[in-house]
């Protein structure tokens, strides 16, 4: 089976838990924990599309990181870090932490566009702008254990 329907399959479980109680820091840790592994999904079970059905995989599942990473930045309210990887450090740097957040948004618009368009070099530019943003978020916000 193509490694892409497997990520078809991940992300529906992600979308059907996006609903959270405003207040309950534990939902809220959870949701953006959720959206960061199907992040990592979609990324390490990425191939270069080479037919219309690949293209429409992608399309959707950008679709769904897109949106996913636009409501990120409204995942971390203070306070939030405790019983999560998530450093005090980020609220100490919100705006830092905001611009990055809002690159890996961007790049998600963009690989949703390059599949409307079919535009393999578009697609792949923001593939590796987007994985080029994890390590040096995680070094600096996100604790090991
Ligand atoms: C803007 C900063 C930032 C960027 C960019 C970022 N991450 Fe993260 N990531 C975090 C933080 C903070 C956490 C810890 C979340 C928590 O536990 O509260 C995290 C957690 C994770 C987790 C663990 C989720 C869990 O269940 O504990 C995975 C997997 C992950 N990120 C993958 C990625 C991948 C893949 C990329 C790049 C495509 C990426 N992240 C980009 C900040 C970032």
């Amino acid at each position: 089976m193509n490694k892409l329907y497997y990520i078809a399959f991940m992300l529906t479980i992600f979308t059907t838990s996006q609903s959270a109680l405003a207040e309950d820091f534990a939902n809220i840790i959870s949701q953006r924990q959720q959206s960061f592994k199907a992040i990592e999904i979609f990324f390490d079970n990425f191939e270069e599309p080479d037919s219309d059905i690949e293209w429409q995989i992608i399309n959707k599942e950008s679709a769904k990181l897109a949106k996913a990473t636009q409501q990120l930045p409204n995942l971390f309210p203070i306070g939030s870090d405790k019983n999560s990887k998530s450093k005090e450090k980020i609220w100490d740097n919100k705006q830092d932490f905001n611009i990055r957040l809002d690159k890996l948004n961007s790049a998600f618009n963009n690989i949703q566009q390059a599949t409307q368009e079919k535009n393999q070099q578009l697609l792949i530019e923001n593939y590796k702008l987007a994985k080029s943003s994890c390590n040096s978020c995680h070094r600096k916000y996100r604790s090991l254990w």
